[in-house]
């Protein structure tokens, strides 16, 4: 199957405008996506903190299983490619975020239904190409239209993102920010698989003070965590923080790096998908990353460690769409998380991320 294929109930999708009960009020959030594995963390997320989700997605019949377990939300079926069918999934809300993946299909056409609506746009892609293009080609009209657009509300992306730029402090300017993620392994869903088959771009590095392509084959290095990961090889494997950060951030080099371990995992095609271990859903995998920003010299170090990469992304997007809502986002357009927020405030509200403080040290050499 392609990706750009969509499955029969997505073509009876586009002419069902609605099932279940309409949203009542201005706490309905839209989430795209909602039947999948990201997506449900994020309709989960949501109702913990007293929004109203609005279930949509592509599939009516998917749409319809996830119901039952949330009978008295609305569900709005819509095919990305019936852009009347999306206008009417996010009619009367306040916001969507789009869990949908592989983002290089389904950001377009969201963000241009969200201008239309006049109503934020959030996401979680980690494919570079799909944040560069949001950043490319809508933030004029996102601007125009007086609208926030933030595409990897993410754990790759927007959590890196808010790490660098907390790290930096008053820093204006720095000579390398490095972030290193370590995972104890990566059981991919279906959707992560789905999409680094779409992705065929290279790879992209800030190297000196612009956007470059990643050396093939990628660096490899060894790091030493601080928490109980120690020292791991690396190889050099950097995701949409590359975009977010290099278009707020002034910064000469910028590489990010994953432990060796979980590629191999990913990359193993016989790896099983994620299996939940609570009774929030979550995997037993455990993550940390760390980010390191270097100027003159000098290092600030900041580090943030959690359970399961997917799940920790719904606490994420769902804080950023509550104050962009609340009126607490710096402006309109395309925006990365840490130009949005006050990054130090952000990361301390989130529910289930430990954070260890910045360290201020001389680099060794
Ligand atoms: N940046 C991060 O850290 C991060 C974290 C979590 C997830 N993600 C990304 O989020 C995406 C979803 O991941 P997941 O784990 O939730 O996967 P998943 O469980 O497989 O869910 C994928 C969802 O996307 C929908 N979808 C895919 N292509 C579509 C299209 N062309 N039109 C409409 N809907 C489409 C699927 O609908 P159907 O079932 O109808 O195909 C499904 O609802 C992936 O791209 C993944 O990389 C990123």
């Amino acid at each position: 199957m392609t990706v750009t294929q969509e499955p029969r109930a997505a073509a009876e999708a586009s002419a069902i405008e609605s099932r279940g009960p309409e949203p009542s009020a201005s706490r309905c959030v839209v989430v795209y996506g909602a039947y999948g594995h990201t997506g449900r963390f994020v309709v989960a997320e949501l109702r913990r903190r007293g929004w109203t989700p609005v279930l949509s997605g592509r599939d009516a019949a998917k749409l319809a299983t996830l119901g039952e377990a949330y009978p008295a939300l609305a569900r709005r079926p819509a095919s990305i490619s019936d852009a009347g069918a999306l206008d009417r999934a996010l009619a009367g809300t306040v916001a969507v975020i789009n869990c949908a993946g592989p983002f290089l299909d389904t950001a377009t056409p969201l963000i241009e239904a969200a201008l239309r609506a006049g109503i934020p746009y959030l996401d979680v892609t980690a494919e570079q190409q799909a944040a560069l293009d949001v950043f490319e080609h809508h933030g004029d009209a996102a601007r125009h239209a007086g609208v926030a657009v933030l595409p990897g509300l993410a754990f790759y992306g927007g959590l890196a993102d808010l790490l660098a730029t907390q790290a930096m402090g008053e820093w204006r300017e720095v000579d390398a920010i490095e972030v290193a993620v370590a995972l104890d392994g990566w059981h991919p869903t279906e959707g992560t698989r789905l999409t680094g088959r779409r992705n065929h771009y290279r790879r992209r590095v800030v190297a000196n003070g612009r956007l470059d392509l990643l050396p093939d084959p990628a660096p490899q290095r060894d790091w030493t965590f601080a928490g109980p990961f120690g020292m791991q090889p690396m190889v050099e494997l950097p995701f949409s923080e590359t975009i977010t950060i290099s278009r707020h951030l002034r910064v000469r080099e910028l590489h990010s790096y994953l432990n060796r371990r979980a590629l191999e995992d990913v990359r193993d095609a016989g790896t099983p998908a994620p299996v939940a271990v609570d009774a929030q859903g979550r995997s037993a995998q455990r993550f940390t990353m760390e980010v390191i920003v270097h100027r003159d010299g000098r290092q600030r170090r900041l580090a943030a460690s959690g359970q399961d990469i997917y799940a920790i992304t719904a606490p994420l997007v769902v804080e950023a769409m509550t104050r962009i809502v609340d009126g607490r986002c710096r402006g309109v357009g395309v925006l990365a998380a840490g130009e949005a927020f006050d990054a130090a405030d952000f990361l301390a509200a989130l529910p289930g991320v430990e954070l260890e403080p910045v360290r201020f040290a001389q680099c060794a050499g």
